[in-house]
């Protein structure tokens, strides 16, 4: 009975991975940072329980360095793991989103 639903599932995870050319969860990931991030760190970045997210805070820092921060959190700090929702390459993407001032969330 269930497996009636088997091929819109296929289709769904289809067309999101077409939508790929290079960056498949760009807009959801957005989403995820403005507003799960943005819960510590400002809605804009610009630091609250979290430290700033803006590209002249973290200028310097290396994107794995701060992907390794993303995936693991700190330890000893409020800054939680994220490994369980995000995966490597998007906190990779995050992190170098970052570096070069973190894309506005586009208005639907
Ligand atoms: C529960 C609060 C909280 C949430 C949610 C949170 N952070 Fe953090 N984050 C922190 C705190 C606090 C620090 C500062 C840790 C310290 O004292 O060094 C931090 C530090 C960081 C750093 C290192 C900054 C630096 O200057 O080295 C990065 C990168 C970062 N967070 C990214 C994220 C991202 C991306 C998300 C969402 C996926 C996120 N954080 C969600 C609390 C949070």
């Amino acid at each position: 009975m269930h497996t009636r639903y088997l091929p819109l599932v296929l289709c769904a995870l289809a067309s999101s991975a077409s939508a790929s050319e290079g960056v498949p969860f760009a807009a959801e990931t957005i989403r995820l940072v403005r507003q799960d991030c943005g819960s510590c760190h400002g809605m804009s970045l610009q630091g609250g329980l979290g430290t700033p997210l803006t590209r002249e805070a973290l200028a310097g820092q290396s994107a794995e360095a701060l992907a390794v921060i993303i995936l693991h959190g700190k330890h000893g700090t409020a800054m939680p793991p994220w490994k369980s929702l995000l995966s490597a390459p998007q906190a990779q993407w995050i992190a170098e989103r970052l570096l070069e001032g973190f894309p506005e969330e586009k208005q639907p």
